[in-house]
């Protein structure tokens, strides 16, 4: 495997991570996930563009351009030869003595490398199990940011319970899943919590949004309670590698007839066509 390692292409023995990286010691920088189909990086301008974001709300200037930044992925995806996967992106502040406030002359370390990804098919036709886990994170749940430790905890706490994924909720209110977004179908409507400092505003709900308004859907970003999600017709996760993952019990309830609703299935059918389109488009 080659990784992206400033601006080198090194084999992964020949990566020297540094011992006192600040993302070791404080989760000190940002990432991202972006899916690669056919070849292609799949919506990789809005992911370079919440990177961008990301890295402004923490204050830590990017040395690379987007532009740079693409096309230094795409040499990553080719170099490994990866058709059907995603990419690991992670930009910390970089490497100085420990001590909490930004060290005065540091330069960011940039790590990018391959991850395995293919379609959850089985799940997107049958369903998924979720749990719900009190969101306990801070309030800036719209920074990307390294620090993972309560999405860990979550999905943790989902898989003890055989569930696939954990639905976060702050009081009665429903946020996102510990690494996706939260969707439900009330009667023709699509809703899903607005995106605010409470949510990441995920590349794949911004696309299925659009998606819905393509295929007639009204969609509406408002927050719903645990209650709206138990009594929805359907339900749904969103993210990078699982597309879209229908939810058909949450702790034991059944949600609308336990099996995967139509507009699910509508969604995931012109989400795949999208797929399709873009990577012929693409080539
Ligand atoms: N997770 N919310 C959270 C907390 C996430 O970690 C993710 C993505 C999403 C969905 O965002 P997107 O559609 O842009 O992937 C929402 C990535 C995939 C991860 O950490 O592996």
């Amino acid at each position: 495997m080659l990784v992206l390692w400033n601006g080198q292409l090194l084999p992964r023995t020949e990566v020297q991570v540094d011992l006192e990286d600040r993302a070791y010691q404080f989760g000190d920088g940002v990432y991202e996930v972006i899916r690669v189909y056919g070849g292609q990086l799949f919506l990789l301008n809005p992911h370079l563009d919440r990177l961008v974001r990301s890295a402004r709300a923490i204050r830590l200037d990017l040395p690379w351009s987007p532009s740079q930044l693409a096309n230094q992925l795409r040499e990553l995806v080719a170099a490994n030869r990866l058709v059907d996967g995603a990419v690991y992106l992670q930009v910390s502040r970089g490497v100085a003595p420990r001590a909490h406030a930004f060290p005065r002359a540091s330069q960011p370390v940039l790590v990018a490398y391959p991850l395995p990804a293919s379609r959850p098919t089985e799940a997107q036709e049958r369903g998924v199990r979720a749990t719900f886990v009190e969101d306990i994170r801070w309030l800036r749940c719209d920074i990307k940011s390294l620090n993972l430790l309560a999405n860990v905890l979550a999905k943790e706490t989902a898989v003890e319970r055989g569930a696939q994924e954990a639905i976060l909720h702050r009081g009665e209110t429903v946020t996102e899943g510990s690494a996706s977004n939260v969707f439900i179908v009330q009667g023709r409507v699509l809703r899903t919590h607005p995106a605010n400092h409470l949510i990441l505003d995920g590349i794949t709900r911004r696309f299925v949004l659009d998606l819905a308004a393509r295929e007639g859907i009204s969609t509406v970003e408002a927050p719903f309670t645990r209650e709206d999600l138990l009594n929805a017709d359907e339900a749904f996760f969103t993210s990078t590698t699982q597309e879209i993952v229908p939810i058909v019990e949450v702790d034991g309830h059944s949600i609308g007839v336990g099996v995967p609703g139509p507009i699910t299935r509508k969604l995931l059918r012109a989400f795949h066509a999208a797929v399709q389109a873009t990577i012929q488009q693409e080539v």
